[in-house]
């Protein structure tokens, strides 16, 4: 009844994903042009080359009256009028893959049909397809854990035998402890939230905002690691108020900070912004290489913060070989300067240290006990440092 890590759908998250969604952008609206012209956009804008590899198909993708006569679960007719084999070439086309979304109950939180009974059966449709990638909802099934995790091993065991490799994104919001079980169910990635809209800020309406998706992550990161992550849920990076799961929108220094901490927790990094029209700041905020790289660090530890006070905070990460990426990130209304000290950091003391500042891709230089940087209100700075012998 579990994933024994060694089979055919092991190996898909030795780092944490990465991709694109529909949902906080299009919701309803999801189509087989906007998934192609989301493929080639993907292309276009050096998201594919810079690491974004899933284009997925959240909720509403499938036919609203139900399965046929047999069972068979199918696309939307008139939204994904060619089928969705043809959109799973077409997007490998492009050296991407294709995802798609599901519920471990009879119907998806939009009313849509679900997979629950149907494990074996979508699962294999799926492979079918040439799907690679299935985020499961859990929306109208019960409560309780034990339900909750034999729901999504069900799932998982189906995918484990459905002959293609399909990363399995498990999203029950972290409401039943997902990180205690996910992975045994065979889920590559597990939300840690509720869903996250385009915010700073939680308010009155509906959605998290960056800061409680952040809060909440942060606390879960020694379940998180190679094969299996935490997902604070997806990259808001972009919407500016436009994506139809709402929020008002956030400044390029929020959102910039939301990209500098999701990389620090070593977060599954799912855009969402439509990538036809997105513009260049957006597409530097989710490609600078550099961040990117703190999140796909192959040592895949979440970061974790190391110092706060008078919303001045201090998150590290450890890298591969040695080094450690450093955020400097403020909340408050006013710029500050912060400063991170050795001892906070792990690093030895007493030893010369090079640092980079990754946003603006430019070495710091040597410094020696702590590095510091005036960071704009609800901005942040990442640096990388690595001591000398
Ligand atoms: C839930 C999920 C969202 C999205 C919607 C679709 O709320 O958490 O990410 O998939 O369902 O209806």
């Amino acid at each position: 009844m579990t994933s024994d890590r060694t089979d055919l759908q092991g190996d898909l998250a030795p780092t944490p994903p990465m991709g694109w969604n529909s949902w906080n952008q299009f919701t309803s609206e999801v189509n087989e042009e906007v998934m192609r012209a989301t493929a080639d956009a993907m292309v276009e804008t050096g998201m594919r080359d810079a690491g974004y590899q899933y284009v997925v198909m959240d909720d509403y993708w499938s036919d609203e009256f139900g399965r046929d006569r047999d069972g068979n679960l199918d696309a939307d007719p008139h939204k994904f009028p060619s089928g969705m084999e043809a959109l799973a070439d077409y997007v490998h086309s492009k050296g991407l893959k294709l995802g798609t979304y599901s519920d471990a109950a009879h119907k998806t939180c939009a009313g849509w049909p679900g997979s629950y009974g149907y494990e074996e059966q979508d699962a294999a449709q799926f492979a079918q397809w040439g799907i690679d990638f299935l985020k499961y909802d859990y929306c109208h099934a019960p409560e309780d854990q034990a339900t909750a995790i034999d729901r999504y091993t069900r799932m998982g065991d189906a995918l484990r035998k459905c002959g293609r490799p399909i990363l399995y994104s498990v999203c029950e919001w972290g409401r039943r402890d997902p990180w205690l079980w996910a992975r045994k169910a065979g889920g590559h990635m597990w939300r840690t939230t509720d869903d996250l809209v385009d915010k700073w800020v939680k308010g009155n309406d509906p959605g998290l905002g960056i800061l409680e998706s952040l809060d909440r992550n942060a606390d879960l990161r020694s379940y998180s690691g190679k094969g299996g992550w935490n997902d604070p849920d997806m990259l808001v990076v972009g919407l500016k108020g436009t994506g139809r799961s709402g929020g008002s929108g956030c400044t390029e220094a929020e959102y910039r900070s939301h990209m500098s901490l999701w990389c620090m927790m070593a977060a599954p990094l799912m855009a969402a912004v439509d990538l036809r029209t997105a513009d260049r700041t957006t597409l530097e905020t989710l490609t600078n290489p550099e961040i990117l790289a703190v999140d796909q660090d192959p040592l895949g530890e979440q970061g974790r913060r190391v110092g706060a006070g008078g919303g001045l905070e201090v998150w590290s990460k450890p890298l591969q070989g040695g080094s450690v990426a450093v955020c400097l990130f403020n909340r408050g209304a006013e710029e500050a300067k912060i400063t991170a000290r050795w001892e906070d950091l792990g690093l030895p003391e007493g030893k010369p240290v090079m640092a980079r500042d990754l946003w603006a891709r430019e070495e710091i230089g040597e410094v020696r006990e702590s590095v510091s940087a005036r960071v704009p209100s609800h901005g942040s700075v990442v640096i990388k440092l690595w001591p000398l012998p």
